[in-house]
């Protein structure tokens, strides 16, 4: 992989609750992270993957790029959420060209939006497993004014977005780049947000099934401030333990204990709706990314269920980090949560 300093970027993940920013460096012996940062942003600036409150959401990225000392304005961003489709569809097997021209027809009856509201991309997974006479395409048809709205964010905070990415490709991005996992063993990715989890299954660098859903930390934040009639705010404090008062209360485990039941109980939904679709294919690992993994209890219910080997990820493993810069208190805090800006930042501006 050659990172010419031209084609560099710098990837931005805007999530609903933290704006996250890697930057990487080739270094001739692999690529080193050499910038990485987060902002925490109010709830309400981004709500179901939508910007809300541009201006205040294009500061915190100007104060983000600023307090790291980034001078690089060309970006990488992602979305995500209900704007964004992706699905594998069946079709006859024709020409390259032949298949460009049909995509579009093809695609409006797995889409819920007017086609012409939407950008189409495709990639050619390869033959179906039903029938030599047909292929499998991978289709994702992101809202147009979607697009347009986080062009006109990052305009505004004075950046160039050059690649507009979805969350799960930019994250797939990373896991292929994960020294120490066996891309050949089936294995499903799950990010757990603030807001929306999302799922992905795959195998030798193909996704096999995905699966989007609107869990996420905010649940567990929700319901501890409504058990104390306190704000998220003050919740968030409690679950940290930074209130004398509750820190440790029952009730906030008792809650943390059930979230975590109901977000197992959706994963391994997923994996045996995949595992009762496929011809004897199991789920061999779960590599869980996002704020969910601090989440007490969440990898003990996976594994009693599911014959799954479970980790969490850590997506510094794949780069070389400077101690002194990144110390190892840094890195478990912040790991979970950067996959999707390091998946980001290894895009280059050609990249499809
Ligand atoms: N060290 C930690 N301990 C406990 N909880 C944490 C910790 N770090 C993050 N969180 C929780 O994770 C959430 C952030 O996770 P993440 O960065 O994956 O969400 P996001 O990308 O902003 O959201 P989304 O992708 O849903 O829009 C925080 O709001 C907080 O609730
Ligand atoms: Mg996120």
């Amino acid at each position: 992989m050659i990172f010419g300093k031209k084609d560099h970027l710098v990837g931005l993940d805007i999530g609903s609750s933290f704006i996250k920013l890697a930057e990487l460096k080739d270094t001739g012996k692999g690529l080193s992270l050499h910038k990485f940062g987060m902002a925490r942003i109010k709830p309400g600036l981004i709500v179901e993957g939508r910007v809300v409150d541009m201006e205040t959401l294009a500061d915190k990225i100007k104060a983000l790029f600023k307090s790291q000392k980034i001078r690089e304005k060309n970006v990488a961003i992602s979305t995500g959420g209900h704007s964004v489709v992706i699905k594998t569809i069946n079709m006859a097997k024709r020409s390259e060209k032949e298949l460009h021209d049909a995509i579009h027809s093809e695609a409006e009856q797995y889409i819920p939006y007017d086609i012409d509201d939407v950008n189409i991309d495709y990639q050619i997974l390869g033959e179906s497993e039903f029938s030599p006479e047909q292929i499998n395409v991978l289709l994702v048809a992101v809202k147009k004014d979607l697009v347009a709205e986080y062009i006109e964010l990052i305009h505004m905070a004075g950046l160039n977005p050059r690649i507009i990415d979805v969350d799960t490709f930019a994250l797939q991005n990373t896991y292929e780049i994960l020294p120490y996992e066996s891309h050949e063993k089936v294995t499903l990715l799950v990010d757990i947000g603030a807001s929306k989890t999302s799922l992905n299954i795959l195998k030798a660098k193909a996704s096999l099934m995905m699966r989007d859903t609107v869990s996420g930390t905010n649940q567990f934040l929700e319901e501890v401030a409504n058990s104390f009639d306190i704000s998220m705010e003050e919740a968030e404090q409690a679950i940290n333990g930074e209130t004398g008062d509750l820190a440790n209360h029952e009730k906030i485990q008792e809650i943390g204990l059930k979230i975590a039941q109901l977000w197992c109980s959706e994963i391994c939904e997923v994996v045996n709706t995949y595992q009762s679709s496929s011809n004897d294919e199991v789920v061999e690992k779960i590599i869980l990314c996002g704020g969910g993994v601090f989440l007490d209890g969440l990898k003990d219910c996976l594994l009693s269920e599911l014959e799954a080997d479970v980790s969490v990820i850590n997506p510094f493993e794949a780069l070389i980090v400077n101690e002194n810069k990144f110390p190892d208190s840094f890195i478990t805090k912040a790991g979970p949560l950067a996959s999707i800006a390091i998946g980001l930042a290894l895009r280059r501006v050609d990249d499809k």
